[in-house]
């Protein structure tokens, strides 16, 4: 099975690529290598690498060529990346999907039958005092432009799936994301403060922390990406699934008592500051493990551990805005 990978250069993208090569899958990467390909280069002689824009619809069709899967990841991540890009944010978070749908489910194509597409579980927003836990049925109430273009690009993949009958999307919420890739991110809260407790000794918490954030390891999301893809169909065609591990279910503030536990002498400091994002729910993950039979692998302690030991061994100058999406200048 071939296997585009739109942003397979990225934070997840990486690990799909290394995902799929263990499961003698050939992956194809369709990226515009804004982070470079670095990240690629311990698979680069067994996977084939397009440089290209999913915004761009000839790109699509040349890449699509072979393609008998889709895992879509191309994207501009986080609310401030998009607020500061918001251009770039709505042609790529949005109008890549209905280009790259509208490519897979032409009938004058080769038809693509496989989409899975990595939405987010901001689409919740704040549900404190609603909802004690989320499952994949609660209403949506997004805070966030980034979190209304996933639901946006939901729709359009799944209206698509309902009208094209050969075409099986599968929607895949993502909680926060932790823990180390070969393209290293440290806007996410857990690596931040990994980072912070490890640099400065000092990690800050604004607001009170007590805000819900649930959370997975990015090579947990790989494996839940691509057992999904090769789950039978029946399982998956237009279904939507949460990915991510009822036990870390965690406030911010005891995000960084773990921290703290593996960066031993680090302090949290909390600031009477509100925090500018406003999210705080607590995840059921139960659908994505009864019906795909993904469970999650990896602890907190066990990412936060391994990003220590990166930080440690690697000479590389992290404060560079290569690893914060958020200072990044998107065209
Ligand atoms: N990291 C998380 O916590 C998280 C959580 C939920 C959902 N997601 C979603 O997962 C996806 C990947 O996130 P990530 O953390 O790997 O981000 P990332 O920024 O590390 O990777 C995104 C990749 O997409 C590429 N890209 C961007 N625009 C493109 C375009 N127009 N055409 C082709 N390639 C393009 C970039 O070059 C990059 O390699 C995103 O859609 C994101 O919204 C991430």
């Amino acid at each position: 099975m071939r296997v585009l990978v739109t942003g397979g250069a990225g934070y997840i993208g990486c690990c799909v690529v290394e995902e799929l090569l263990k499961r003698n899958l050939k992956p194809v990467v369709l990226d515009t290598f804004y982070w470079g390909r670095e990240s690629l280069e311990p698979y680069e002689d067994r996977i084939e690498m397009i440089e290209g824009d999913c915004r761009n619809s000839r790109d699509i069709i040349y890449a699509l060529e072979g393609i008998d899967a889709i895992i879509h990841l191309a994207g501009i991540v986080g609310e401030f990346a998009c607020k500061s890009n918001n251009r770039a944010h709505f042609s790529i978070n949005v109008e890549s999907t209905r280009t790259l749908i509208n490519c897979c489910t032409d009938p004058e194509m080769d038809l693509v039958r496989d989409f899975i597409f990595a939405s987010s579980c901001s689409v919740y927003g704040n549900v404190k005092g609603l909802y004690d836990e989320v499952t994949e049925n609660t209403p949506t109430a997004p805070l966030s432009d980034y979190a209304y273009a996933k639901l946006k690009s939901e729709k359009i993949i799944l209206d698509a799936g309902q009208k094209v009958q050969h075409f099986h999307p599968t929607i895949l919420r993502l909680t926060t994301i932790f823990g180390w890739s070969q393209r290293p991110r440290l806007d996410l809260v857990t690596n931040l403060f990994a980072y912070n407790a490890w640099k400065k000794g000092k990690m800050t918490i604004f607001g009170d922390g007590m805000q819900y954030r649930s959370l997975v390891h990015v090579q947990d999301v790989a494996a839940a990406l691509v057992q999904t893809l090769v789950a039978p169909r029946f399982m998956r065609s237009n279904k939507i699934f949460h990915v991510g591990e009822e036990t870390n279910n965690k406030t911010v503030k005891e995000i960084a008592e773990i921290v703290k536990g593996v960066v031993v002498g680090a302090e949290a400091e909390i600031t009477a500051t509100q925090p500018s994002d406003r999210r705080d729910y607590k995840i059921n993950c139960q659908k994505i493990k009864n019906t795909i039979g993904w469970n999650a692998q990896y602890t907190i302690e066990d990412g936060i551990q391994e990003l220590v030991e990166k930080f440690d061994a690697l000479d590389l100058n992290w404060e560079s805005n290569k690893y914060t999406n958020g200072s990044f200048q998107y065209i």
